[in-house]
């Protein structure tokens, strides 16, 4: 695939961008709540900030806490629609729809009237539709097992893994997540029982990695679902341009046509402080800062990409 804006690309220095943008955010450092629903997610480190890019050349630039791993939530969600999607194809969107909610990520009130098929699948009711696919007549054990391989493969990282610790206590804080399970099975729409469905949700969301492992693992997202730096095939075109156009609308939940009104990219956030933005053409970018707006999406994180694409003109809608 040829790279929009080639000529500006190679001359970009990319170094030089990423470490005007983290200078530039470092005054919103700590700004925003943590996540406190979940307590481990509480512990961490307010101050954490960091930033990484990674190009279709396979250039990378890193800032702050970028080696760092960090709890993923529900940035896990766009891979494991990637799966999913591959897996099942189109028959996917019986079970779960593909519009933005406009509600919280954990809101109950849409499913009663849409009869328990969840509005898009990066809503928590959605992608716990996509996780009992991920199972499918497997268990949950190889579903989990399939997903942190695929990222560990992707990101060229052995060591990515699930921190046990998330895990457990998103399950022990997990009510919510239970009851949008359970209306999800009360009106037929999951095949697996609602426990084993879960424990893939819970731990999917569990799965720490670091700003450099996102963006590297999430490249193929750029290239039409094309790693370019081994050009192995992930996905197809048609499955790339699906995932994107949802990262676009339903990325951020409430807060997704601000994302895209001030940043312009197709995103994924997570209540870790987590965000993931696909540049199409160009590469990822992952940022991390562990205090979130009302909508649960990295608040210093959403300056610093709205910084970056004003820099570099990377925004769809340059
Ligand atoms: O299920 C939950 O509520 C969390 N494990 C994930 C939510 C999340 O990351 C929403 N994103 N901004």
């Amino acid at each position: 695939m040829e790279l929009p804006r080639a000529g500006l690309l190679s001359d970009l220095d990319l170094e030089a961008v990423v470490d005007d943008t983290y200078r530039y955010v470092e005054t919103y450092r700590g700004h925003g709540r943590q996540a406190s629903y979940i307590p481990a997610l509480e512990k961490v480190d307010p101050n954490k900030l960091a930033i990484a890019v990674v190009l279709g050349d396979g250039r990378t630039a890193l800032a702050g806490d970028a080696e760092e791993p960090f709890s993923i939530q529900s940035i896990s969600k766009v891979f494991t629609l990637s799966l999913v999607l591959d897996r099942v194809g189109a028959i996917l969107w019986n079970r779960v729809g593909r519009e933005p909610s406009g509600s919280p990520f954990n809101s109950i009130v849409q499913l009663e009237a849409e009869k328990g098929k969840p509005r898009n699948p990066l809503i928590n009711a959605g992608a716990i539709v996509v996780s009992d696919q991920l199972i499918g007549a497997d268990t949950a054990d190889a579903a989990i097992a399939e997903l942190v391989s695929f990222l560990r493969v992707r990101a060229e990282d052995a060591s990515i893994a699930i921190d046990d610790g998330v895990a457990m206590s998103e399950s022990q804080a997990g009510a919510l997540n239970r009851s949008l399970a359970h209306f999800v099975a009360a009106f037929g729409n999951l095949d697996n029982p609602v426990e084993e469905v879960l424990s893939v949700y819970f731990r999917q969301c569990a799965i720490a990695m670091s700003c450099r492992q996102l963006a590297r693992a999430s490249l193929y997202l750029a290239f039409d679902g094309v790693d370019p730096i081994t050009g192995e095939t992930v996905t197809t075109p048609d499955h790339c341009r699906r995932i994107l156009s949802l990262m676009l609308t339903c990325g951020h939940y409430d807060n997704s046509g601000d994302f895209a009104f001030r940043i312009g990219l197709p995103g994924k956030s997570g209540v870790g402080g987590g965000i993931l933005t696909i540049a199409p053409g160009v590469g990822a970018i992952a940022v991390w800062s562990p205090g979130l707006n009302q909508a649960g999406t990295s608040l210093a994180g959403a300056v610093a990409l709205e910084r970056m694409v004003e820099a570099t003109g990377w925004s769809v809608f340059a």
